[in-house]
């Protein structure tokens, strides 16, 4: 059945999005009422996206073949028919594979360039993007390469679509801590690009509390600093991501839930978990969308926002985890729109932009039918 609803376009000024009322379009609707693109359309931020991530099958064919790296596969079908995952190595060890075909500025330039025009559809008004440069610096391409090609297109992107972003540069915890430093230093001729640090890569058995010298060595430098901790590692590693690293987010922290004293000290400092409902299904962190702990997360009082993580390989961009989480989890646009709010907050953008950013996400809400 079909219904209307009010859509909202999107207008530049200053190069700041702002949202209009402006046109009438038909929405879906669910056994329990409407399902609107309400979601999809609500100014958010997208804290937790991996550039490498969305590297789409079409792209990486066409990489393959204009940078002369084969594939396993040769054809789109077959890597769409390769995206079965059953834990987060098996999906890593296809990304990682993946990204070999990432080799010029420009290659960097295009994949986040299509990121971002995805990115903006879905109501993206800020980016804080990982970038994995040891993926590619291991590999013998240079670190100018892989930040200068993401950093044009970041500068594109705020051209074009009044989109403001920030880079996260993430050390691989599979690799030695030392290889890290050696990462922080390469970077530093890049500092002023570069928004904060995380860790990502294969969780269980490395610790975050290996990386805490790249950590404190990132923080003396003003960088921002976030870890992944608890997809699938044990509640311990979140404690340690907090208290050894100084992380200011956790990416993900789902098993932070077996952890009642863990839930205390989230819930009462507020820190922002980026969980990424999608993800976790595709890599069996949860069984189904139905079963994801995110509507107990925020009903214990964490602050959760909903982001991607790798949308060429787990389904989904950012409005599609929204609509996705919103009809399997019953969410009201109201509870959506605190979600929206929840990841505007939880960016490290300056106090005033963060301010702006929320007036804009009002201003949309006050615009609702
Ligand atoms: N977890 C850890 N490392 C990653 C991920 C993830 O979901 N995606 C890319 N690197
Ligand atoms: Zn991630």
């Amino acid at each position: 059945m079909l219904s209307t609803l009010v859509v909202y376009g999107v207008a530049r000024s200053s190069n700041r999005i702002l949202w209009i009322s402006t046109r009438i379009v038909c929405c879906r609707r669910s056994e329990r009422g409407v399902v609107s693109e309400f979601v999809r359309e609500l100014p958010k931020a997208e804290l937790h996206l991996h550039i490498e991530g969305t590297l789409e099958p079409a792209m990486l064919v066409s990489l393959s073949g204009r940078n002369h790296v084969p594939l396993r596969y040769s054809s789109v079908a077959e890597i769409e028919a390769a995206l079965q995952f059953t834990n987060l190595q098996s999906f890593l060890d296809v990304y990682y594979e993946a990204a070999g075909t990432l080799l010029t500025r420009q290659d960097f330039f295009d994949l986040t360039f299509a990121y971002l025009q995805r990115a903006a559809a879905d109501g993206v008004v800020h980016a804080e993007i990982f970038f994995d440069p040891q993926t590619h610096t291991e590999r013998g391409v240079p670190f100018d390469a892989v930040i200068g090609g993401i950093s044009d297109a970041l500068a594109a992107g705020h051209a074009e679509f009044g989109m403001s972003s920030g880079l996260i540069m993430c050390f691989l915890r599979h690799l030695p801590a030392g290889r890290a430093m050696d990462t922080l230093e390469a970077a530093m001729p890049f500092r002023d690009q570069l928004l904060g640090v995380g860790l990502d890569s294969s969780e269980v058995g490395h610790p975050p509390g290996a990386f805490a010298g790249v950590f404190a060595a990132a923080r003396a430098e003003g960088l921002r600093l976030v870890s992944h901790a608890g997809e699938e590692g044990p509640p311990e590693y979140v404690w340690e991501a907090l208290d050894v690293l100084g992380a200011e987010r956790i990416d993900h922290g789902n098993r932070a839930l077996e952890d009642a004293a863990l839930v205390t000290r989230l819930v009462a400092e507020q820190v922002p978990l980026t969980v990424c409902p999608f993800s976790n299904v595709k890599l069996a962190v949860v069984d189904r969308l139905e079963d994801h702990p995110l509507r107990r997360m925020i009903d214990l009082g964490l602050n959760v926002s909903i982001n991607s993580d790798d949308p060429s390989y787990f389904g989904g961009y950012i409005g599609d985890n929204y609509v996705g989480t919103q009809v399997a989890l019953r969410f009201s646009d109201d509870e959506m729109a605190g979600i929206a709010r929840n990841s505007l907050r939880a960016s490290f953008v300056p106090d005033h932009e963060k301010q702006a950013l929320v007036a804009n996400l009002d201003e949309f809400l006050s615009h609702r039918p």
